[in-house]
Formats: C-alpha cells, structure tokens, sequence
C-alpha cells in the first residue's frame, strides 16, 4: 500500500508530546512490513542541525490562501524506511510555538493547500491518507467535499480530544476555499471545528486505546463531540500506541549510568547514583517514585498535590518530580522540594536525558490522570522497569493491569476513581507489596514480560487500511 501520512510534528524533527512520538514509529513499523510510507509535516523552527543539513530542496510554488499569495517550499529528507516531506514557509511555521499562535487557523489552513498541492508537485498517489489531530483534520474533509480530486481513502486519529482547533466562523470565508454547502460540516455551536469537520468526513476514526474510544462517547471525556461520535460507532477504533524499543533501551540508552536489563541489581545502581546527585537520603531500601509530566490539571496533579504531605510525612519514600507547566503546580512543588530536602526533589524543565535517567533510577512511576488517550509514560516506565502506579483511564486502563496477589499476574498498580484517598491508597498498597521480595520478584517479572512494540498495533492500522481499500477484505478474514 502506498500510504501518506500529515501530521503537525514528529520526533525527533519537532515534539511536543507524545503525537510526535506515534507520528516518529508507526509510520516505521508499517514500513516494515513492506508498505510504502510517506510523512508531511510542517517545517517547524528549530529542526536538528543534523537533519537540517541533510535536507534536499525538491521544489517550491504558490499557495493561494484565499487571496493571499505565499511560498510554499518542499524539502525532503529520506531514511531507509520512510520519506519526510517538509512544508517550508518561514512567515507560517518559524514561530516560537508550534500551536497557540494568534493565525493557527490560517497556519493549518495554509498547511493543508499546501499538502494537497504537493501531492500533486511529488507525483504522490497514495491509496490512503492518514491524518492526525485538528492541524491536520481539513484532509478528509476537503477530499469528501470533492474540493480536490483524489480518489483517496482517509484515517483521523484522535490523539487528544481536548485540542480541537476551534475558530471563528469568518474563517470559513477567508481561509478554506469552500463551497457555502459544506459549511454545516465544519460548524459547531456557532465556530469552525477542524476536530469535529475531521470526525465527520474521516473515512475512519481511531483514537488511541480502546477504553478511550469508549470513554469519548460518554459527554465527561466527550469534550462536548460526543454524538459525533456516536455516529461514528462503526467506523471508530481504539489501538493502543506502542514505544520504539530501540530509542528506549536501558540496555543501550546512552543517558543511563548503568545499562541494565532484568537485573534488579544494576537498576538499583541507577538508584544510588540519582540519589547523590540529587542530594536525597541514599538507601537501595527507600521506594523512589517519580513524576515526568507536563504540569497540567489533566494529568491528575491536584490528586498529587492533595497527597503529598501526607505522603511524604507517614511513609519512607522518595518523590521526584520533574517538569514544566501551569505555574500553579511549579510553585506547589517547589515549595514541597525545600520542604523536604531529604525526600523530595522538584525540578522545573523537561530534559530527555534526565526523564530516561529517572526512569531508570525509580522503582515506581506515577500518573494519576484525569483522562489519558494513550499515553507514552507508563509504557516507557515498564520498559525502564519501573512500576507504573496509575488511574485506569483510557490507555492507562489498557496497558496497565493491577497486580493481583492471589494470582500472581499484573504489572502494576492502579485505582478507579478519581479521588485522592484512592491514590494515596494505592501508592501504600504498592510501598507494602515493594517490601516483600515474593511478590516483588513476581511484579517485576511481569513488567519485564509487557508487550511494549509497535508490530501488534500496526497489523491493526494496517488491517483498517485494507477494510478501506477492499470492503470485502472483511468477509474474507
Ligand atoms: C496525546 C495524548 C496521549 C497519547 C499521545 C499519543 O498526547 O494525551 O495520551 O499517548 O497523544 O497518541
């Protein structure tokens, strides 16, 4: 299958979460399995040096934003696998933030023009498009409205319902280059909906882990598209993401201080190690829990905030958290690092290196999420075998199996209600189970045993593809 990808970012080109993640390994993966696969992006500011010096100039045209005439450049950039195909207009995408700007509809907008025409310009004649999030919502919707003439089938993944890509009407107008009549498919409650416009026109709609694509039907994950999605019942999937284990390897990741592998005794030298540096008590016996999170209300940090104290203060811990985000949250957690110098540590940036070293130093990784899509953390704990504590939540609920100590299986810990109590709960019921190496022993062999790579979830992807591509492809299989 010749298959096109467009999505706003992509590691190790431009990431802001974890889309850049699942835009970087499933387009390998299906190229593994002898597809041709093709991604367009946005050239963002700040492209690797490395990357940006190998970069070849293939052509450059107008694009026509309504009235507003403006270059469009095409640089690739080619791996063994996949082709990447840069979009490259400096007045649109060399800005300090990839979202949040002031014109992001007339960005995507002009973004989206931009793809159709470079299909075109490359000869690319894919059988499927397959798009990710709002930035990229308007493909599907501009191939069902005949407004470009491919005969194409398309896939929408919802990576984060929140985001929508919600703007005035008057965009309509100035900036997509439709006829009145689709008008309807882009409104809602009176603005432009790239999210909703792709929920409607998408051949298919995934999202990324089965619980969450049960959950958004309901309106407290909705996020107020809900009956859209009702709609779209039979024709909406949940596949859990993976994690390229190649790029998380604490066997080979050049970040760690010891390389480990199922070896509890190497891991716990990672321990010491961040102990020190850190400054915290230095004990093999003391749990260390770690946060790497965005700073945000939806990664269930008021539950954290609310037990920390407590925490703290009644049991023999060590909590490390780091990231950046609402001030809110920087503030608390700085507050709580000076007060427990010992036991706490707070540190307000994202760095790659030091997350993998942290996930390699903890026994225990916690994400309470309020609602969580997927999520990339828990499962690059696993792999960094630390045990992951978290609220079953969309893809937490599905990675994520709470150990039971009966039966001896679970990889890890996990509580239903969004309610502090519950957490802290839990986090006891783990620090109780971490002190009595039986059932220890027998967690950490489950955590070596997840299923982490992408090759399960990509035969989904590639099985929706062909049910697309050859409606009796289902009656056959
Ligand atoms: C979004 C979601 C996260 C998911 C990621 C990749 O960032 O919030 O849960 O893992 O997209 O699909």
């Amino acid at each position: 299958m010749n298959i096109v990808m467009a999505a706003s970012e992509c590691a190790p080109y431009f990431k802001t979460g974890g889309l850049a993640d699942v835009v970087a390994a499933l387009p390998k993966a299906l190229a593994n399995n002898d597809h041709t696969l093709t991604v367009v992006l946005p050239k963002h500011r700040n492209l690797p040096d490395e990357i940006q010096s190998k970069l070849k100039f293939i052509c450059s045209f107008d694009v026509y934003v309504r009235w507003r005439k403006q270059y469009c450049g095409i640089l690739a950039y080619e791996t063994e696998e996949v082709t990447y195909y840069f979009i490259d207009n400096e007045y649109y995408f060399d800005r300090m933030q990839m979202y949040g700007e002031m014109d992001d509809a007339e960005r995507y907008a002009f973004f989206t023009h931009a793809f159709f025409e470079a299909l075109d310009r490359l000869n690319l004649e894919p059988d499927l498009i397959h798009c990710h999030d709002w930035q990229t919502a308007l493909i599907p919707t501009y191939i069902k409205a005949g407004a470009v003439q491919r005969n194409v089938k398309t896939v929408f993944t919802i990576h984060n319902l929140k985001y929508q890509g919600i703007f005035p009407l008057t965009i309509f107008d100035e900036l997509l280059h439709l006829d009145q009549i689709h008008l309807g498919g882009l409104e809602f409650n009176g603005t432009i909906n790239f999210m909703k416009s792709a929920l409607v026109h998408a051949d298919w709609v995934t999202t990324v882990s089965p619980t969450y694509a049960n959950e958004i039907l309901d309106p407290y994950y909705g996020e107020g598209l809900e009956t859209f999605l009702h709609e779209r019942q039979t024709s909406l999937t949940g596949i859990v993401n993976g994690i390229d284990e190649e790029i998380y390897n604490p066997e080979s990741d050049l970040y760690v201080s010891i390389p480990y592998k199922k070896h509890y005794g190497r891991k716990k030298e990672n321990k010491r190690i961040m102990q020190q540096e850190l400054d915290l008590t230095v004990s093999k016996e003391i749990p260390m829990f770690v946060v790497i999170s965005r700073l945000v209300e939806e990664k269930g940090l008021p539950l954290l905030v609310h037990i920390i104290d407590e925490l703290l203060t009644t049991e023999s811990v060590q909590v490390v958290i780091m990231g950046t985000g609402e001030t809110g949250f920087e503030d608390h957690f700085q507050d709580i690092s000076n007060r427990y110098p010992n036991t706490c540590r707070f540190m307000n940036v994202f760095q790659e290196g030091l997350a993998r070293r942290l996930y390699a130093a903890s026994d225990f990784f916690l994400m309470p999420s309020r609602f969580e899509p997927c999520g990339l953390s828990q499962l690059i704990a696993l792999r960094y075998e630390s045990v992951p504590i978290v609220r079953e939540t969309g893809g937490l609920k599905d990675t994520i199996k709470p150990y039971n100590e009966y039966t001896g299986e679970g990889n890890g810990f996990s509580f239903t209600n969004y309610n502090a109590d519950d957490f802290l709960n839990t986090i006891r019921y783990a620090i109780h189970l971490y002190h009595q190496p039986k059932h220890w022993n027998q967690i950490l062999k489950n955590v070596y045993k997840s299923k982490l790579n992408w090759e399960h979830s990509a035969a989904k992807y590639e099985n929706i593809y062909k049910k697309l591509l050859n409606p009796k492809y289902e009656e056959e299989h």
